[in-house]
């Protein structure tokens, strides 16, 4: 086996997503495992460059994980600059991402990046362009389709489970404290649009490639937006105003005739088995999926419930379906699409969750707010390159 060391210039590893889901749970964890086998003979072995605005966090991140201090940099441009970096990963607050990527582009890396891919669809289409023209390989996280449920669900449709698929009803979130009398568990830039904030621009790039890749290609989207918590406490504890939306209700029209309604919330609180749940209904059987199960409903063994409000139900419905069983083993979906995209770039392996496919949510996030904001439904036009 020969071992190929590639250097990955990480930004925003200090962030929630950063640290936790790609420098720890993949890159590390990919080390953890021996490298990745490109089943030619090669291991290919990650190097995490930390890349960030304070020193002294990274380098309480390289201590904390065994990685070299060398390995740590405040200055982007002397990264990208850096040859024996091959590939740069955005995981930064949204609003800084699209002048990094340009960059990083223009220096010849290969592109690795969390959604949204940009701050409105010209910029993400520019993106795109500007990585096909470099020649360069770009991969957006698109991590929902690596949930365990989700994959169950996929080969559901791929059996033919459902017969024709009628409807398919999404609900997603859960309470994001606001911060005053217990801390908020999600960062405040989120809630404020003149941060990238928004639960549109947050989850619509996630409904995008959910519906595209496991029903069909999003046709028109009608959105109703609210700001049901008009004011947050931030990270210091100061109160300040929320800008953006904390729900979305969505409405989605699929190619195909498939009708989506997704609901995505922050201000809610969880009665679900799981903090996000799809119920998938077909002529021939049904489906709930959420992050990590996923139970089925078949016609043949379908209950047939009567209206009654003057007798209490006699049926307990939850208990009428059946557990889709695992089949496989579900390795962390942030580690598995790394580990798809190390492997187009150093294997050719395929790979379609590009820039372009980044594109596709940005667009329907935007959309979707204009939707909301003129109180219509709109056309969500093919795009391409
Ligand atoms: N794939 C997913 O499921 C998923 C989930 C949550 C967030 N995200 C995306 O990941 C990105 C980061 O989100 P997060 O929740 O980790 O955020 P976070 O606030 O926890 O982290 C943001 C990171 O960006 C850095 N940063 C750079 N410029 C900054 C600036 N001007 N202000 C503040 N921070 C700055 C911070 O130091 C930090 O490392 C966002 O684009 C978000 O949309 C994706």
């Amino acid at each position: 086996m020969t071992r190929k060391t590639v250097r990955i210039a990480m930004n925003g590893v200090t962030g929630r997503m950063g640290y936790r889901q790609h420098l720890v749970r993949s890159i590390l964890a990919i080390r953890e495992q021996g490298g990745l086998d490109l089943g030619d003979g090669t291991v290919l072995w990650p190097e995490p460059v930390l890349v960030g605005r304070r020193e002294h966090a990274l380098k309480a991140l390289a201590e904390q994980h065994g990685l070299d201090q060398a390995n740590i940099s405040t200055d982007l441009d002397a990264v990208l600059a850096d040859e024996t970096i091959d590939i740069y990963f955005d995981a930064q607050v949204t609003s800084a991402r699209e002048e990094a990527i340009k960059k990083a582009i223009a220096a010849g890396k290969h592109i690795y990046t969390e959604k949204p891919t940009a701050t409105g669809l010209d910029g993400a289409l520019e993106l795109a362009r500007l990585a096909e023209a470099a020649g360069i390989k770009h991969g957006v996280v698109q991590d929902k389709l690596f949930l365990p449920g989700l994959l169950k669900l996929k080969r559901l449709i791929d059996g033919g489970f459902f017969g024709r698929i009628l409807s398919i009803r999404g609900e997603f979130g859960y309470w994001v404290f606001e911060g005053d009398w217990q801390e908020a568990q999600r960062p405040s830039w989120n809630y404020r649009a003149e941060d990238g904030g928004g639960i549109v621009v947050d989850m619509f790039p996630h409904w995008e490639y959910v519906l595209h890749e496991l029903f069909g290609r999003v046709k028109s989207v009608q959105a109703l937006t609210a700001t049901h918590i008009p004011q947050r406490w931030d990270e210091q504890g100061k109160p300040y105003d929320a800008t953006a939306d904390d729900a979305a209700y969505g409405i989605f029209e699929l190619e195909g005739g498939t009708i989506a309604q997704i609901n995505s919330s922050w201000a809610v609180r969880v009665n679900r088995d799981e903090l996000v749940e799809f119920q998938v209904d077909g002529t021939e059987g049904s489906a709930v999926a959420g992050l990590r199960k996923c139970r089925v409903q078949h016609r043949s063994a379908t209950p047939k419930p009567v209206w009654n409000p003057d007798i209490p139900a006699t049926e307990v419905f939850r208990d009428q379906w059946q557990e889709v069983p695992d089949n496989a083993e579900f390795d962390n979906g942030f580690k598995a699409q790394w580990e798809l995209f190390l492997k187009h770039i150093y294997a050719d392996a395929p790979y379609h969750w590009d820039l372009l496919a980044g594109a596709r949510g940005v667009q329907l996030a935007e959309l979707g707010l204009k939707s909301a904001a003129e109180g219509s439904r709109l056309e969500v036009p093919e795009i391409a390159l």
